[in-house]
């Protein structure tokens, strides 16, 4: 049973044919349900533009989520239950017309959680359509990302929102933050005294976060020309994940804690200029290459590609925040698409001890690191450093792990996917792992100065063969430091 209880609500997910519903958003919905964590009254509307019959469209839905949750977790009569819950109306959302309908949908007296699942530039429409329909007073609205391609029209998007709904009332979707292990940084950080005494620039050296992906466009290149990979990742995931790693103990658990203290960060962020644009940042665009041992095409010959196109799918880039805590600790961070494997995980490499007692040649591998792991294999390990066993090794060091595998761990428990996390925190209204408007803005005000660097100096991005880490000048920007991408020595 459910240690949680979660009120009843009318979920309208806007843009429910698309691809984010069909493969996250109502997969997400029925794991909820499956958990016992829908109420018995919550409804679900699907609501989309496509003309055609709603049993045909809500046919697709059940079949595709047939498709996307796995066999085990398909039980018939949560299924049942879960196709029982859902209406389909079509709407066309930047027209009031439809919106008397979808009023009559909603539930008397209970909240309406509105999911905008389409691009940005119409949320203000659907806003102003809610609230004309008289239903902006007991509406939830969640944002889906990207909003806006830089400060000034994220204000725009926001803006227009803001006309309608108080910043309480808007949920922005960053979906790393429902990740289980990011969830968990807080809980390793502010309920282990052992490491939170130790978080700052006496202790840390450095930190590494990687997000690498193996996958390349996939079909998206339209959308994703225009963004690149700064836009796509750092402003947005990469960013929030520096933010949980960097920030000071809040002062509790409630939203606002949290983000107030994550917005310090991001106003501690020093600019990238001048000479910083070619020694402290890399962008990179893949080329053809292999992936899993096939060849596969380079990004200019994706379908639908603009041959011209100098748009970056990778970077790497090294982050200096400006407090106390973390002067001198450089955070470099890298992500990008086509990479060797798909992994998101972030190393915090703790300093050398003051006084080097050991064989000369195995200093490098010493000093502990904290590994925490997002994905896939989400866990945290501790690399600590013993004596290898056996009379014949003398004082020779092995660096171990201290290890905790989630999964190997509490075997019993499935690790929820984000989205469900998110879902569930927006129907208990809950704005903790959401992002409130001016992270948004000091995120694209950080990563906008860099864009304009870029643009100022004309450099095309590096080419890296699909299948590999990257460019080597990745490689240097690290090493010039005289340190390496863990896992490379
Ligand atoms: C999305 C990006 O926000 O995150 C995608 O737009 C990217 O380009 C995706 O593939 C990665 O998410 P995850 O959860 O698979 O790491």
């Amino acid at each position: 049973m459910a240690a949680i209880s979660v009120e009843p609500c009318t979920f309208a997910l806007f843009g429910a044919l698309g691809d984010l519903a069909l493969r996250k958003l109502f997969p997400a919905l029925y794991q909820l349900d499956r958990a016992g964590l829908l109420h018995a009254d919550t409804r679900l509307l699907a609501l989309a533009r496509e003309p055609g019959s709603a049993d045909d469209h809500l046919a697709t839905i059940e079949s595709q989520l047939r498709r996307f949750v796995p066999d085990a977790d398909i039980e018939p009569a949560v299924l049942e239950r879960f196709v029982q819950r859902l209406t389909y109306l079509h709407l066309d959302f930047v027209q009031p017309e439809g919106y008397t309908t979808l009023a009559q949908h909603v539930a008397e007296g209970l909240p309406l959680i509105a999911y905008f699942a389409t691009a940005a530039a119409v949320y203000g429409a659907i806003c102003e359509n809610l609230d004309k329909a008289g239903l902006a007073g007991r509406t939830r609205v969640v944002l889906e990302k990207p909003i806006g391609h830089d400060l000034e029209s994220s204000r725009r998007v926001n803006d227009a929102v803001a006309r309608f709904f108080p910043e309480s009332r808007v949920y922005r979707i960053d979906h790393y933050l429902g990740k289980e292990t990011v969830q968990n940084l807080i809980a390793l950080r502010f309920a282990n005294s052992l490491f939170e005494t130790q978080w700052n620039q006496n202790s840390i050296s450095h930190v590494e976060i990687t997000v690498a992906e193996k996958v390349g466009i996939e079909g998206r290149w339209g959308y994703f020309d225009k963004a690149g990979q700064l836009r796509d990742m750092i402003q947005n995931h990469l960013l929030q994940l520096l933010c949980l790693i960097a920030m000071d103990p809040p002062s509790d658990l409630s939203a606002d804690s949290i983000r107030d203290e994550k917005v310090k960060v991001l106003k501690a962020l020093a600019p990238i200029t001048g000479d910083g644009l070619s020694t402290r940042v890399v962008r990179g665009q893949y080329i053809a290459g292999y992936s899993d041992g096939k060849p596969v095409p380079g990004y200019l010959e994706e379908d639908n590609a603009n041959a011209q196109s100098d748009a970056e799918t990778f970077v790497a880039l090294r982050a200096d925040i400006r407090n106390w805590r973390w002067s001198g600790v450089p955070f470099y961070l890298r992500t990008g698409k086509r990479m060797p494997q798909k992994l998101s995980q972030i190393v915090i490499h703790f300093k050398e001890t003051p006084h080097y007692i050991f064989a000369p040649e195995q200093r490098l591998q010493v000093g502990n690191k904290l590994i925490i792991r997002l994905q896939p294999d989400e866990g945290i390990s501790l690399r600590v450093m013993t004596k290898e066993q056996g009379l014949d090794k003398g004082m020779h060091l092995r660096s171990g792990p201290l290890q905790l595998n989630f999964s190997d761990t509490w075997r019993s428990a499935r690790i929820p996917d984000a989205y469900e996390r998110l879902l569930l925190e927006v129907m208990r209204g809950n704005q903790n792992l959401f992002v409130r408007k001016d992270e948004i803005e000091y995120a694209w005000t950080w990563c906008d100065q860099l864009i304009a660097g870029w643009k100022n100096a004309g450099d095309a991005p590096k080419p890296y063969a699909a299948g590999s880490w990257g460019p080597m000048s990745s490689i240097a920007l690290i090493t010039r430091d005289g340190r390496a991408w863990y896992g490379d020595i």
